[in-house]
């Protein structure tokens, strides 16, 4: 099968050495790439910038912005049997980034946001029979009420739901796994990478 993968955070610009991110690790994601090459899949992982190196037998290509990741994943999913969306994409990008570096001023400076592309959403708009979509939720509170909520709107035939209070760039997680017909499965406390192959065993 090919898997497409995404993972990391976005950046979105605010001039050209300032931007707005998050503290995705991108490890999940990583995790969840190496363990589907490993069991010989064609595995393609959009990456957002993040430290890690690229898992073997795995194509990747970095992109910077939420529209850069938008854009990679677009041209992607048509040819891909199954996308999970690890990556915390931003949900908004600067309205009217500076081409200039921006030069401080007394006073407050006031950043205008606007909304990016829901990805995933769009993702479950152009899913055709036979394609897999899966999605993360990171939540800091009614984990299951959220996380089924998203999986309902997105089209999405699986959400990994966890709780934002074990933290960022763990090498652990937990993680609940939530199926369109209402099945869950608890995976962890445990490494990333045995979070990733117990994922792939239920969601192939
Ligand atoms: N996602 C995406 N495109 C975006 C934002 C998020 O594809 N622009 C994906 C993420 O990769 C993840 C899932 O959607 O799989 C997360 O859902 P989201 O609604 O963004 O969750 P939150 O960012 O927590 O937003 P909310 O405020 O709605 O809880």
């Amino acid at each position: 099968m090919k898997i497409l993968v995404s993972a990391g955070p976005t950046r979105e610009k605010i001039d050209p050495v300032r931007f707005l991110s998050n503290a995705s690790s991108g490890k999940m994601g990583y995790a969840i790439a190496a363990e589907a090459a490993r069991r010989n899949h064609e595995v393609v992982l959009i990456s957002g910038p993040v430290a890690l190196p690229t898992p073997e037998k795995v194509r990747r290509i970095d992109v910077g912005s939420a529209a850069e990741m938008f854009a990679a994943v677009a041209a992607e999913f048509p040819s891909c049997d199954c996308l999970i969306m690890a990556a915390a994409v931003a949900d908004y990008r600067v309205a009217m980034p500076s081409a200039e570096k921006l030069k401080k001023l007394p006073g407050e400076l006031v950043l205008k946001l606007e909304r990016t592309t829901d990805i995933l959403f769009e993702m479950g708009k152009r899913k055709k029979a036979g394609q897999t979509l899966v999605g993360f939720a990171a939540e800091s509170a009614d984990l299951l009420h959220y996380a089924q909520e998203k999986l309902a709107r997105k089209n999405l035939d699986w959400i990994a739901a966890n709780l934002l209070s074990d933290g960022f760039g763990t090498d652990d997680n937990r993680i609940v796994l939530i199926s369109r017909d209402g099945s869950q499965v608890k995976l962890g406390p445990a490494p990333k990478a045995e979070i990733a192959r117990q994922m792939l065993d239920a969601i192939l």
